[in-house]
Formats: structure tokens, sequence, C-alpha cells
């Protein structure tokens, strides 16, 4: 048996959706990037959607929008992927790391409020593994000191925070469709906003800065010299992605719903292990479970490397926790920095298989090999099922 951590949901839909844009003759970014745009931030119930190439180009073009630059400061949590650290890089700012909270592994005002100086112009805010962050707490600590708010909602479609889906409240918020999270288009990614000019800077800036999209000068009957108004890049999205990703906004209810069911009987099942924490909702919002995540008592019998490679040996194939930035050496050489939760939860947790058509079967077994190595109450587990 092989199970992997994640396997997209894509099937007959999506391949005649790329096949039609292929045959369409427009493949770049085009009328079907468009109408995702329309789709996905209707969706969300935000004001604008603007697709790109990848969230990490979702992050960097919110900086540059943001007038982020170098000498300014950005707060970030430490504990997420490297992109998120990197895009503050990207514009010659620094990136400043905060202690996570070690329920929902997001920054919250009392880990943020040690790392602000002078020179903060932003905090990435990271909604990890889907948990919504507390965006109204974080306001109310960044709001009177003029400290804007960048959403890394990389990992959020389909959560929801104070009875919205993710991104709703948000000024800027960046998403990922990246084949690790529910909506997949291959790469991709998606900034949503309710700021109309914040919207045509990013969209100018995606396509080189030009001051007239190559979808508009298409369609004109008149010749059209576009203008380059500013330094941009090339992080446009394909029109073969997007017909992909109409799809699977489509499925995002059905993805979501599956994945609660399935980490619901996780979460059962696994606090049966002594000591064992899970992922879980914060109390004003939900989970989409992009990933499941377990950390181990610090007491446990056998250390997390050790129960991934008891997991591998099954053909399960689980994860590290959510790896730390400022430990890695593209990092290391600058702080100290004292982020004690980030550290625990880096070294001592895992993430496990949860996919939409993982079966009761697959979930059996990953929890079976989690419960002998954890606990000799394993057959325990295995009876009350
Ligand atoms: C929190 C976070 N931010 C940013 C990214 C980067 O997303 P992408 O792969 O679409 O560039 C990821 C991807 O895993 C992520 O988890």
């Amino acid at each position: 048996m092989s199970i992997p951590v994640m396997r997209p949901w894509l099937g007959e839909e999506e391949a005649a959706a790329a096949a039609a844009a292929v045959a369409s003759g427009w493949v770049t970014q085009g009328p079907r990037v468009a109408e995702f745009e329309r789709a996905f931030a209707a969706s969300i119930g935000a004001g604008h959607g603007v697709a790109v190439s990848s969230c990490t180009a979702a992050l960097h073009l919110a900086m540059l929008a943001a007038d982020i630059g170098p000498g300014d400061e950005v707060v970030v949590p430490s504990l997420s992927f490297i992109a998120t650290a990197n895009a503050v890089r990207y514009v010659g700012a620094r990136p400043v790391f905060a202690d996570v909270d070690a329920s929902s592994l997001n920054l919250t005002p009392e880990t943020v409020e040690p790392a602000l100086t002078d020179r903060t112009r932003a905090v990435i805010l990271v909604d990890q593994c889907g948990v919504p962050a507390d965006l109204d707490a974080m306001r109310k600590l960044c709001d009177p000191r003029g400290i804007a708010i960048v959403e890394d909602a990389a990992c959020a479609a389909g959560a929801r925070y104070r009875g919205r889906p993710v991104g709703a409240s948000a000024d800027v918020a960046a998403f990922s469709f990246h084949p690790r999270k529910l909506l997949t288009t291959g790469e991709g990614g998606m900034i949503v906003t309710p700021d109309g000019e914040f919207a045509i800077r990013l969209r100018r800036l995606r396509e080189h800065g030009m001051d007239v999209s190559a979808a508009q000068r298409h369609a004109s009957r008149q010749p059209v010299i576009e203008r380059y108004l500013e330094t941009g890049y090339n992080y446009r999205m394909t029109d073969i992605q997007a017909a992909v990703g109409l799809v699977q906004l489509g499925k995002l209810p059905a993805l979501v719903a599956r994945r609660r069911e399935l980490a619901a009987r996780y979460q059962r099942l696994l606090a049966k292990i002594p000591g064992v924490r899970m992922i879980t909702d914060p109390e004003y919002g939900r989970t989409n479970f992009q990933s499941f995540w377990m950390l181990l008592p610090q007491d446990a019998p056998v250390g997390r490397n050790e129960l991934l490679r008891l997991l591998a040996a099954e053909g399960i194939s689980a994860r590290r926790g959510i790896m730390a930035a400022h430990s890695e050496p593209a990092y290391t050489h600058e702080g100290p920095w004292s982020l004690p939760v980030t550290e625990r939860i880096t070294a001592d947790s895992l993430i496990l298989p949860l996919f939409h058509d993982l079966s009761l079967a697959e979930q059996d077994t990953v929890i079976d090999v989690l419960a002998g190595a954890l606990t000799a109450a394993g057959r325990h587990i295995e009876a009350s099922r």
C-alpha cells in the first residue's frame, strides 16, 4: 500500500476544460483568467481578484504595491513556508521573525508586538494550514500604528473567518493554487483586495509594468501603443490554468466538507493517544484542514523523525511539521531570535496524509501505525473505532 500525503482531486472535467483552452488558441493570460478572477473574488465576497503565477509572486507584488522597500521591516512568522519571509527580501526589506500561538500556529498581537520597531511597515499574517488568523485582533495592534497587514492565505481557500470566507475582510490576501492546497491549478496564485487602485497596480506589476494588457490590446480595433510605467514582472497565470481553476472552484465546498469529515475522524481517534495535540478550529473561525498537523508529547516513546520512518516503512508518506525559516541557512546569519513555540512545533510535529479520496481503510492504516508506535494502547483505539 502507498498512501501519499496529498493527492489533488482532479478529473475529466479539469482535463476537458484545459483542452478547451488549448483548442481556443488563447493559452496565456486571457478571457479565462479574467473569468477565474471574477469567480474567485465573488466566491469570497472580495472586490477584486488578481490572478498570478504563484502565491510567492502574489506576496512579492503585495510588498511592491504597498511600497515596502530597503530600510523597512516586515514582521513574519518563522513558522511558515520560506516563501513568506523571502517575499520581504525580494523588495530589499528585512523580515523580522515573531513567534506563533501554540494552538493556531498563527501570529497574534501578543507575539507581534515585541517585534515592532519604528521601521515596521507591515505584518504578513499567515493562515497556517488553513487555520484563519485573527485579523481583527491584529488590526487593533497595527491600524493605530499605520502598519499594513498582508494576509498570506496560501493555504486558506475555503476556510472561514468570523462567518465569512478568509480574504473577505482583508485589505490584501494572497492565495496559492499549488497542488498541496485544496484548489489547484498546477501552479498559480490569486490576490484579493477591496481596493480598485491597488488592483490596477497589481495587474500592471504582474505584466511588465504595461499600462494595457495583452488581452486588451488584442481586443482593440485600433492599434494600441503600450507604455511601461514602472519595472514589472512576468507573473501571469495562463488561460489553461484558469480553466482548471474554474472547475476546481466549483468543487471547493465539497473538498472542504470531505476534509473536515476526515479530519474529525483523525481528531476523534488520535485523541486517544495520551499527550498528542492536533490542528483544530479556532473559536472565531473554521479551518479547511489544508494540512492536518499533530504534535507529539515531549515524552513520546519515539521521536518525530523516527515516527516518519516508521510510517514510510508502511508506505505512508507523512511530512515533518511546518518549517521554521529562521533556522534555514538562508536566514541563520540573522537574529538571534527567541521563538520557543516555533522551535517546539517545528521539531516535534508531523503532517498526516489527508486528501479528498483518502479511504477510511487508508486512514485506519495511518492511525494504526501512529497508535502502535506511540502507545501500548494501540489495540484499544482499533477496538473503539
Ligand atoms: C504559507 C505559505 N505562503 C506561501 C506559499 C507559496 O505558495 P506558492 O507555492 O503558490 O508560491 C506557501 C506554499 O506552500 C505557503 O504555505
